[in-house]
This record gives structure tokens, sequence and C-alpha cells, in this order.
């Protein structure tokens, strides 16, 4: 039975991850090169890219090559594709992660043009076009009995829409159905899921657990298991759908949030320690 702790299972694979140079990119980046992956990072952030690739590099000793692209520019990810396959002729695993949030508190009917347009082109079309860059990468390995691996990173906010937050709501509901439809279209030989995170503390949160705290209180969010979440709860999630153990799993989408968007207990049901240092 394989160990997900400890066995090499991404030995002689390749994987790609976007947003790689922060938060659960980043994440996936040292837990991915640490079970045997190589690995092209890719980020709009050029120093804290090569800051994270060297980093991963130096520590478990595995082909880690920084590319700087634009999600949301298709001549970009086209570029960045390319040379992906020049650097790695083994691309497995796509994590297409990279996002951004966006102003709290404006509803639906009062968002800016401007702030729908930039959250659509990197949380939505950039997901689109890095799948669309790469699927026949994974299509062709002859990795069996799965030839390749896709997961976006949707949110529960895509699962359940957050008024305070429509337009990135919208794209990652957006995301979920891509996930879908990938995974319908790739069949048999790649599977595709998403991965919905719930409250981690990461660069879209300015790294602050201050000012994630207040978009939760203010949602009068509860987190049935009563804590924030960390980027190694979604770590380890993605290495479960990057390894063996979920070659049966397919179209779906995976909340790692604690239990707030599906379990459906009523807030005054749940003790929610996460109030208790709140005056
Ligand atoms: N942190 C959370 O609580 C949470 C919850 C749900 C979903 N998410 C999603 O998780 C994903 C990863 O975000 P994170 O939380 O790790 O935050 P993060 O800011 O730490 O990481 C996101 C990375 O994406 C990069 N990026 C942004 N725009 C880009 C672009 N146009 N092209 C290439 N790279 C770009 C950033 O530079 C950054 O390194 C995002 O899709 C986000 O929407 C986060």
């Amino acid at each position: 039975m394989l160990n997900l702790l400890i066995d090499k299972f991404l030995e002689g694979k390749g994987a790609v991850i976007t947003g790689g140079a922060s938060g659960f990119g980043r994440g996936v980046a040292h837990a991915f090169a640490e079970h045997g992956a190589d690995l092209v990072l890719v980020d709009i952030n050029k120093d804290l890219l090569e800051e994270t690739s060297s980093d991963v590099e130096k520590k478990y000793g595995r082909k880690v090559v920084p590319i700087v692209c634009d999600v949301s520019k298709s001549n970009q990810v086209e570029a960045m594709a390319k040379q992906a396959a020049k650097e790695l002729d083994n691309i497995f695993f796509l994590f297409n992660n990279a996002g951004i949030a966006t102003a709290y508190g404006r509803n639906i009917c009062r968002i800016k043009e401007d702030d729908w347009d930039k959250i659509m082109a990197v949380n939505l079309k950039g997901q689109w076009l890095v799948a669309k860059a790469f699927w026949r990468k994974l299509k062709a390995n002859k990795f069996e009995p799965i030839a390749g691996k896709i997961v976006c990173t949707a949110s529960i906010a895509g699962m359940v829409v957050d008024p305070k937050i429509p337009s990135y709501s919208i794209t990652k509901a957006g995301v979920i159905a891509l996930t879908q439809l990938l995974a319908k279209t790739l069949a048999p030989k790649v599977t595709a899921n998403a991965i919905a995170p719930g409250f981690h503390v990461t660069g879209i949160y300015l790294n602050s657990e201050r000012d994630m705290k207040i978009t939760y209180i203010d949602g009068n969010v509860k987190t049935p298991l009563s804590r924030f979440g960390t980027v190694q709860d979604v770590v380890n999630v993605v290495l479960f759908l990057a390894s063996p153990l979920s070659d049966f799993i397919t179209g779906h989408v995976l909340p790692v949030d604690g239990g707030i968007a599906e379990v459906g207990v009523p807030p005054h049901d749940i003790h929610d320690s996460i109030y208790d240092d709140v005056e």
C-alpha cells in the first residue's frame, strides 16, 4: 500500500505549478519535490518565484525551472508551455492554481467593470489558457493507467457564492465548470479535479491572519472543525490527487474547508473557537 507520507511516488514524473511562488503553489512545490517530482514553477512575481525555486531545488535536489508568465496572456502562456515542454519531457501533473483576490465588500450590482475584467482574466481565462496549453502533453504520456492529472484551484466561494466577493465567486464557479468539462473531454487518459479551499493565510490575504479574520467575521462564517485552514491542509489533498490512490476520481470538487461549504450545520449549533478572542 502506498504511503503518501514517505513514498517517492512522483519520481520520474514532472509537474507544472502555476502560482508556484507563494501560498498553496509553493507548498505543493515543496511536497512534490520531496516525493520525487521535477518541477516547472510558473508565476508573475519574478523575485518570489526565483526565491521559491532555488529554495526547493536546494532542499530536495530536484530539477526546478522557474518561468515568469502572466497566465491571463495567451502569448505568454504559449511561450511558457513551450519552454516547460523543452525542460521536462514527462509532465504528468498540472496544478492550475494561480489566482488573485478582489476588493472585499461591493455587491454584484456595484462592482466596477475593470475589477470584473481583471479577475475573470486571471482566475478563469488564465486556468483555461493553461489547461489548453498542456492537455496534449498530459494525454500523450505513456504513464498507466492514468497518463496525466489536472487539479484546478477553485474555492468554497465557487460552491456557495459569497455576495461580498461576487466577481471572485463567479470565477471560482467557472473554475468548477471548467474542471468538469476538462474531466469529460480528457477521460479516460487524464483526470481533472478541483479543490475548494476555505480560509487559509496566504498571499491573497497579504499573509495576514487579521485581514482574513475580518472577512470571516463579517461574513458570519462558521467552521464546523473550528479552526482556520493551513497551506498544509491543501497540500495534503493535492498530494492525494497526484497519487495513484485517486486514480478513479475525476470531475469532482473537493472542499478543503473544515466543513464550511457542505456540512450544512446551522451556525448556532457550532462552537467555533475562531471567534473566542474577538471582542
Ligand atoms: N488562501 C485562501 O484562503 C484561498 C481560498 C480559496 C481559494 N484560494 C485560491 O488559491 C489559489 C492560490 O492562491 P494562494 O491562496 O496560495 O495565494 P498567493 O497569493 O499566496 O498565491 C497566488 C500566486 O499566484 C500568482 N499570480 C497572481 N496572478 C498571476 C498571474 N496573472 N499569472 C501568474 N501568476 C499569478 C501570485 O504572484 C502568487 O504567487 C488562488 O487561485 C486562490 O484564488 C485561496
